[in-house]
């Protein structure tokens, strides 16, 4: 309910179901949404901002439709600007448009395992798709359980959620733990935790892991919360903290024809200082030398930051099952596996950062 309209000088002002706001003349001019400044099918703004007098204000304005809408008529517009009680509720104060629900960072200690499980039922079920989005962003990571082993299940839960990512590796992939292979994540040594996608400037946002055959000993699937990580750091060791938010890291990819490098910190924090991304491969870092000072606090910060992910106390260690599928935020959890004897079968796939975000706003959970 909209009440109590003064306009003054360069602002107005007005109640708003009770609450004092006041907003920039030009701010209302900029997000009129009349048909002229706004296109509302495709949310897009016809309006070109930079032409508007900096003085604009408007000729008029009152308060109708029950109290439900602000109207302002403004000097360089034919039509009426109809301003919602919503909207401007949902704008009187500064806000962030990305800001995703808190995360709830976790360790061993605190993570109650069944709290990250789903079954592929649930999951197709009413609301499924919510409640997956829910664990990722809580925990960021969830396991399926009983879900079909093949690749069409990878792909239908990825599409339930964006699409399948390709990369260098293709799109949806499958791969066995085997002696013969050369890269680390196909042998059956023990994978230390790392993100993937350091050497990429938009590492994936989300990796799909389905476990399809296991016949071994060992090869536990290991999670770490880096973003526990960073908030522990921070207040143990703030000098390793403000490093590791400032230094910038190589990752590097050679092979198959490309060379790819990426760079950044390893507690990616944004403009507002929240972290916005964890990237952390021993395995991919790339040679570099920088100056003594940098070189000497990185190594430090490498050295806490690998102790902790390495700590048991930070770990949820857990052998997936045929069927089991583990899906996690690879902006945010650390990924490794246990050393293990046997065969081991997976598929999976990537989803972009981007897409997971959307479909966390698309369900209503930001
Ligand atoms: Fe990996």
């Amino acid at each position: 309910m909209l009440t109590n309209l003064v306009l003054g000088e360069d602002q107005l002002s007005l109640s708003i179901n009770g609450g004092q706001a006041r907003f920039d003349y030009f701010w209302l001019r900029d997000n009129a949404r009349d048909p002229v400044s706004f296109d509302t099918r495709s949310n897009q703004r016809e309006l070109f901002t930079a032409l508007v007098d900096p003085a604009i204000r408007p000729r008029n304005g009152w308060v109708d439709d029950d109290a439900g809408t602000l109207v302002l008529e403004w000097p360089d517009l034919d039509v009426a600007a109809h301003y919602e009680a919503g909207f401007l509720a949902e704008f009187a104060q500064a806000g962030d448009p990305m800001r995703l629900p808190d995360s709830r960072p976790w360790n061993a200690a605190s993570l109650d395992p069944d709290s990250v499980r789903l079954s592929f039922d649930a999951f197709h079920g009413e609301g499924g798709v919510s409640q997956l989005l829910e664990r990722l962003l809580g925990h960021g990571f969830a396991v399926l359980t009983g879900t079909p082993r093949n690749l069409d299940a990878v792909q239908q839960v990825a599409d339930s959620i964006g699409y399948v990512r390709h990369t260098i590796f293709g799109g949806l992939f499958e791969f066995e733990a085997n002696e013969d292979m050369a890269d680390s994540a196909y042998t059956p040594k023990e994978l230390r935790p790392h993100t993937d996608g350091t050497y990429s400037h938009d590492a994936p946002g989300l990796q799909l892991l389905l476990c399809v055959d296991y016949d071994a000993e060992g090869g536990e699937s290991i999670m770490v919360d880096g973003a526990r990580i960073a908030a522990d750091l921070k207040s143990s060791h703030p000098q390793v903290h403000a490093d590791l938010t400032r230094i910038g890291v190589t990752g590097l990819y050679k092979g198959d024809g490309v060379v790819l490098r990426a760079r950044r910190p390893i507690l990616r924090l944004d403009e507002t200082g929240r972290l916005a991304q964890v990237t952390f491969n021993n395995y991919d870092r790339d040679t570099v030398r920088l100056a003594d000072d940098d070189m000497r606090a990185l190594y430090a910060g490498i050295r806490a930051f690998d102790r902790m992910a390495n700590d048991p106390a930070y770990q949820w260690r857990y052998t997936l099952a045929p069927g089991d599928m583990l899906i996690f935020d690879n902006w945010r959890v650390l990924h490794g596996r246990g050393v293990f004897r046997g065969r081991r079968r997976m598929a999976g796939a990537y989803l972009n950062r981007e897409d997971f975000e959307s479909s966390v706003r698309s369900c209503g959970l930001a």
